[in-house]
């Protein structure tokens, strides 16, 4: 069975968030359930693209309104990611270091529509000239949204139609909402259907994919069960699509998260033999951020979003770094600038137990999952979450707000077989209580231990996720 993955992001190649994660895990497992799968992305000017080898497949030219745009579709020549990469190259769309925003200033892109429907086009056209024709194209995000409703209504596809589409929401705060006169850079399209492409009045690159795509799936059950209720305007389209959705877990790539062989952590170590190599990656953690090792140390790692709840991190440091210290705080993460200033002002004035490297850094995630005793993920949305199962695979002890994912891999230690903290409410006073339950759990050495083992040994990898995903593009093929 072939299975052709569509995304603007794939780890290691171009990562903004955990959708890179997914896509660049996903189609490994996939294969070792015997299915061919791989990845199509854009070629964007970055150091990784740089150090490949490509080979150009195809080469075309598209139109996008009234302007033709060329473009050549490459494959990786030395499959380095463990299955095949071919990237789209559209000279002056894709042809910068970032993937949706200027690097230097964080501003977004303003061409995001033209580069994206250029994406997609270009994908499409060279499937239907090349007869490349995958069992099921499964889309990921808003950004690959318009494939499924291009193959409906677009008279140049009509072979393609019968492809089955999937479509993955990572993300439901994420749209691509654009006015309506874009949709005269749609190429091939027959204007009678345009309303496939409305949402409350404006063009919606992600319902029109949820309209049209054969199946839609979500990272999470929970997840999937909030967008009904909670979308930011979508509900009702969630709703109404019902019968033709699922929530799929993620898993995690536990080839690239494995303490006992991770080449950017410094000490390694496993559930069987720690042999201080926990202690050892605190000390050093510790170290790097001048903390006090005797306490537990509590770390947060991502964007710092109002998504992620990362607004409520502020005044829950302080409240345990007013009193009497006896806990670590460590940040690492960018994102919203009030945030980095309050973060910059903490570093300072709590010297010793507070610090944040506010950056986007794989290596140092990587260390600060080895050398923390907990992980803290307040999210207001959390469709899926991978941070809380690297922790775990790490012997870090997630703490986290109960929604979407966070909710289906995180079961309190109050429950039978627990494992982790858990809060409900998005308040100071939740988050505090959870807090202090992991200070004081910190405080029984060997009940600590004996739960970091346990965690060590949960199993979060894609072999039960990718299965479920084959047995869909099964049911969607046949
Ligand atoms: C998005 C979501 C996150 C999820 C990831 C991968 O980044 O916010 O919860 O884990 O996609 O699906």
């Amino acid at each position: 069975m072939k299975i052709i993955h569509l995304s603007a992001e794939c780890y290691p190649v171009a990562k903004a968030g955990g959708l890179a994660d997914v896509v660049g895990a996903l189609p490994k497992y996939l294969i070792q359930e015997e299915a061919e799968a791989s990845v199509v992305m854009p070629k964007y000017a970055n150091d990784w693209m740089a150090g490949q080898q490509f080979e150009t497949v195809f080469e075309g030219q598209a139109p996008l309104g009234d302007w033709q745009f060329d473009f050549r579709i490459q494959r990786e020549s030395d499959d380095t990611l463990g299955f095949p990469l071919y990237v789209v190259d559209i000279p002056g769309r894709f042809d910068r270091p970032g993937i949706y925003v200027e690097q230097q200033s964080g501003i977004p892109y303003e061409d995001d529509f033209e580069r994206f429907i250029g994406f997609q086009v270009a994908i499409l056209d060279w499937f239907n000239q090349m007869r490349v024709s995958p069992d099921v194209i499964h889309c990921h995000d808003h950004h690959t949204a318009l494939v499924p409703f291009m193959l409906t209504q677009c008279y140049r596809y009509r072979d393609l139609e019968q492809i089955p589409t999937v479509l993955t929401v990572h993300n439901g705060e994420y749209q691509g909402i654009y006015d309506h006169g874009m949709q005269n850079l749609l190429p091939y399209f027959d204007y009678q259907n345009a309303g496939l492409l409305d949402w409350d009045g404006r063009l919606n690159c992600l319902a029109a994919g949820l309209k049209t795509c054969w199946e839609i799936t979500t990272v999470s059950p929970t997840y999937m069960k909030e967008l009904s209720y909670s979308s930011h305007g979508l509900e009702g389209l969630f709703r109404s699509e019902q019968q033709k959705s699922r929530g799929i877990i993620n898993g995690i790539d536990t080839e690239v998260w494995d303490p006992e062989t991770d080449p950017m952590i410094a000490h390694h170590y496993n559930s069987r033999k720690m042999a201080g190599g926990k202690r050892k990656n605190k000390q050093l953690l510790c170290e790097k951020f001048g903390l006090d090792p005797q306490y537990p140390t509590i770390s947060y790692i991502g964007r710092l979003a109002y998504e992620k709840g990362a607004d409520l991190l502020p005044d829950l440091f302080r409240s345990f770094l007013e009193s009497p210290q006896t806990v670590n705080f460590i940040v690492l993460g960018t994102g919203d600038r009030s945030l980095h200033y309050q973060f910059e002002a903490m570093s300072d004035r709590f010297v010793g137990y507070f610090d944040a490297a506010l950056d986007y850094n794989e290596p140092l995630a990587h260390q600060i999952y080895a050398g923390s005793d907990f992980m803290i993920m307040p999210s207001r949305v959390e469709p899926c979450g991978l941070n809380q199962m690297y922790s775990m695979r790490y012997g870090t002890v997630p703490i986290v707000r109960s929604i979407g994912g966070l909710k289906d891999t995180v079961v309190d230690l109050g429950e039978p077989d627990g494992y982790g903290i858990t809060f409900y409410d998005f308040s100071l006073e939740a988050a505090r209580h959870a807090v202090q339950r992991a200070v004081d759990l910190f405080g029984q050495g060997r009940t600590m231990a004996g739960l970091r083992k346990r965690i060590m040994n949960l199993d979060f990898s894609w072999n039960a996720s990718a299965k479920k995903y084959i047995a869909l593009y099964e049911e969607l093929s046949t």
